[in-house]
């Protein structure tokens, strides 16, 4: 029993692997960029300007971020529906208003070194990057909570004059498509869970995908590229996995640790 079970093992993982030998997108093979992600969440308080600092110190070229929005209207960069996990506060950012938010400490969660550090607007991430060689990607997260927010983006972007300087990404693709009717201009991507079924992907050009689905599906990637579209993986932080899916032709690397990837 254990010898066919071991054989069979043996014959999956030699099957699998003449299949990303031979699927895998050689021409795009060899250096993804870097997309430090929440900043960079494994070398400073996710979301913060600490962390975006980070990124950008590391040379990441993308910085990306979520944004949700508070009870008064103010787009803040946080991932959590609730301040719970990542803050001194309790309660969802959207039942909470600016004028509580912007107290709250949002850095001594991940160390007493980052004791003080703040939630920020997008306006303040904005402002950040406006002298700086890297893309903001921006998350809309959770638009169903936020009417009309795509419009809201949209209307800083324009006040930052940083349309050019952005990507818009999103889990909704309604949203996304939104945001594309009122900005066709504007760089935005798709993020998918798992790419078994894959979604329709227009009027995003780029997918983001949870990298095991890169792995199990050793087609993805080529697909994706004949269908134009550029591929990102989230989150990869082990230089291994980094290695291996630049390996498979991935465009793009989401990662906590920034350091890492360009140390590659
Ligand atoms: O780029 C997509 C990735 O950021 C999605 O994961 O949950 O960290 O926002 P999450
Ligand atoms: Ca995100």
């Amino acid at each position: 029993m254990i010898k066919k079970v071991t054989a069979l093992l043996l014959f999956l993982s030699t099957l699998w692997t003449a299949l990303h030998l031979l699927c895998r997108d050689k021409r795009r093979a060899g250096k993804p960029a870097i997309v430090a992600h929440r900043g960079a969440a494994g070398l400073a308080p996710e979301n913060t300007l600490a962390a975006i600092r980070i990124g950008l110190a590391h040379h990441a070229p993308y910085i990306e971020i979520d944004v949700q929005r508070s009870a008064d209207g103010v787009l803040v960069v946080m991932h959590d529906q609730t301040v719970d996990r990542t803050s001194n506060g309790r309660g969802p950012v959207r039942e909470l208003p600016w004028a509580e938010l912007r107290w709250l400490d949002a850095g001594s969660y991940f160390s007493p070194r980052f004791a003080g550090e703040t939630i920020p607007t997008l306006a303040d991430a904005l402002l950040l990057l406006q002298d700086k060689p890297a893309t903001l990607v921006i998350e809309i997260k959770d638009p169903h909570f936020y009417p009309a927010i795509s419009q809201q983006v949209l209307a800083l972007l324009a006040e930052y004059q940083a349309q050019e300087r952005v990507v818009v990404i999103s889990f909704d693709r309604t949203e996304l498509e939104t945001f594309h009717g009122l900005a066709p201009g504007i760089p935005i991507g798709l993020a998918v869970p798992k790419p078994w079924p894959i979604p329709p992907i227009a009027p995003a050009q780029t997918v983001g995908v949870f990298w095991p689905g890169v792995l199990l599906d050793p087609t993805f990637v080529r697909r994706m590229h004949r269908r134009g579209y550029t591929v990102w993986v989230w989150t990869v932080n082990s230089p291994a996995l980094m290695r291996l899916l630049a390996w498979l032709g991935v465009d793009g690397l989401t990662t906590d640790h920034p350091e890492r990837a360009s140390r590659l």
